[in-house]
């Protein structure tokens, strides 16, 4: 008899009785003196099939045997529930143990355990309904972000993690070499790169753009999809030192286009995940519904989950200048009363994340696109705008989540380009191909950069960026 998978199992209409075979974890085991229920998961689907055990079949020391996180296999009948809370359960005929879980050893108790405590057990933690539910959206959410792209004729560029390129400045990076670091002595500061294994210094990527870009001047139409590296020491629920990076790149294309087509992509996600991944959804809002009841009323998100990701599929986001968000941020009541961290003063202020939510949360209370930053805040590849003063940057922030999108409409003007560049401080001959492209055939075109993990936070409403990926790298952590 083939096994069958749990959630196809679950999919069979009517009620004939069937002869089926599955395989699974158990999640729990309850019984009485004359039947065992044994509630089993295969990772296929959030639900578990209920299988019943009557000692009159099985041995009872056998039956003992089969503890919470313990691998069996099960043949049997598949029948119409007698209890309420499903509709189908197998009647065991055949049970083995494939691997044996030692109650008292195991960390997975049938109990709810903390995120925290999770996080610590992440070899584990796919086992539990929270975060098979959150990985099993987050294959779909990549999967859908690769449909987007396919369908709309771009081409995957896949762009180096190793680089030699350190001057993006997206954010500190870190160093890859084989040298020998033990035997370099501490007060030699000239290292010679020239022995390094590329001959020169590399780091980990910050960033595919640059090279999406080279891509996109001859392709027309490119992304990315790869993991970043940033060596920042910020401890927050929103970082991570790896993260994955979503880059698409756009020849002929302007800021309002790359707004636009940020603002269909991030909405085709999230329609493509509500359609796709129901009942993993109906979990997750269930499960965020409970942990927010146990917060005051003034701490509680104004929506669930479900019917957030349906608001922000259904709403236009509101589209503002840096300079129009500084004045509004100037004259609200936190900035007035001093209540932000950081008190707006005018232009020329990096907005904090405390403004950023401000803006989406209680200003506007919905997705917002902030254009035409400060230059001296952005990065030199952006296209300086005639004011001299700002760049055509846009950054999409999100409710709870702050900053998601980051992007621009790039310097196609070489002179201008070559200008930004002395100002900043960054070398022309490390960038000499990236100059070459505004040499021959330059020609306006944009791009921008999703966090995967970020939207993947705002899709399954966990609100610790740890909890979205599988193996979190942070400052100090690297387990796994
Ligand atoms: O705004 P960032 O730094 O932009 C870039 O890297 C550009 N090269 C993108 C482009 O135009 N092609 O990063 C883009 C996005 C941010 O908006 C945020 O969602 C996410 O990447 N991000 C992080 N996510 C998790 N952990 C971190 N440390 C992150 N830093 C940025
Ligand atoms: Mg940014």
């Amino acid at each position: 008899m083939n096994r069958i998978e749990i959630k196809e199992l679950l999919s069979i209409k009517g009620d004939s009785k069937k002869d089926c075979c599955v395989k699974g974890w158990v999640r729990t085991k309850r019984g009485s003196k004359n039947v065992s229920f044994i509630a089993l998961n295969d990772g296929s689907t959030i639900h578990n099939i209920q299988i019943v055990a009557e000692i009159k079949y099985f041995d009872e020391k056998f039956l003992k045997k089969i503890t919470t996180g313990s691998a069996i296999v099960v043949k049997g009948k598949l029948i119409a529930s007698q209890g309420s809370k499903q509709k189908l359960e197998i009647q065991a005929k055949e049970i083995d143990i494939l691997g044996e879980s030692d109650a008292d050893d195991y960390p997975l108790q049938p109990k709810k355990h903390s995120l925290e405590f999770l996080r610590e057990k992440a070899h584990l933690r796919f086992r539990t309904s929270t975060f098979s539910a959150v990985f099993r959206i987050r294959h779909h959410l990549s999967f859908a972000i690769h449909k987007f792209f396919n369908d709309r004729g771009f081409s995957i560029i896949h762009t180096p993690i190793i680089t030699s390129a350190d001057a993006e400045g997206a954010g500190e990076m870190f160093q890859v070499t084989n040298l020998d670091l033990s035997s370099i002595s501490k007060k030699s500061n000239n290292i010679d790169y020239a022995n390094d294994f590329f001959g020169t210094k590399t780091s980990l990527t910050v960033s595919g753009q640059l090279e999406a870009e080279l891509a996109a001047l001859g392709l027309g139409k490119v992304y990315t999809f790869g993991p970043t590296f940033r060596a920042e020491n910020s401890n927050t629920s929103r970082h991570l030192s790896e993260f994955w990076m979503i880059e698409p790149e756009v020849a002929f294309s302007d800021l309002y286009q790359n707004m636009n087509l940020a603002e269909d992509f991030l909405k085709y996600c999230i329609s493509y995940c509500l359609s796709n991944c129901n009942d993993d959804l109906l979990f997750l809002d269930k499960r965020l519904n409970d942990e927010e009841i146990q917060l005051k009323k003034h701490e509680r998100s104004p929506m669930g989950l479900i019917q957030r990701l349906n608001f922000v599929v259904e709403s236009e986001f509101e589209r503002i200048t840096y300079s129009q968000a500084i004045e509004i941020l100037k004259s609200s009541k936190p900035n007035k009363s001093k209540k932000f961290n950081y008190v707006i003063s005018g232009f020329g202020d990096d907005l904090q994340s405390e403004h950023e939510r401000y803006l989406v949360e209680k200003k506007f209370k919905k997705p917002v696109i902030i254009t035409d930053y400060p230059k001296k805040i952005k990065a030199f590849y952006m296209k300086l705008n005639d004011d001299n003063k700002t760049v055509r940057a846009m950054d999409i922030l999100f409710p709870l989540i702050g900053e998601i999108v980051g992007g621009s409409q790039r310097e196609e003007n070489l002179d201008k380009l070559k200008n930004r560049m002395s100002e900043m401080g960054i070398h022309q001959k490390d960038l000499w191909w990236y100059l070459e492209t505004r040499k021959f055939g330059t020609c306006n075109h944009s791009g921008f950069g999703l966090g995967f993990e970020r939207l993947m936070m705002f899709v399954t409403g966990m609100k610790n960026i740890r909890d979205v990926i599988p193996f979190p790298r942070t400052p100090q952590h690297a387990e796994f």
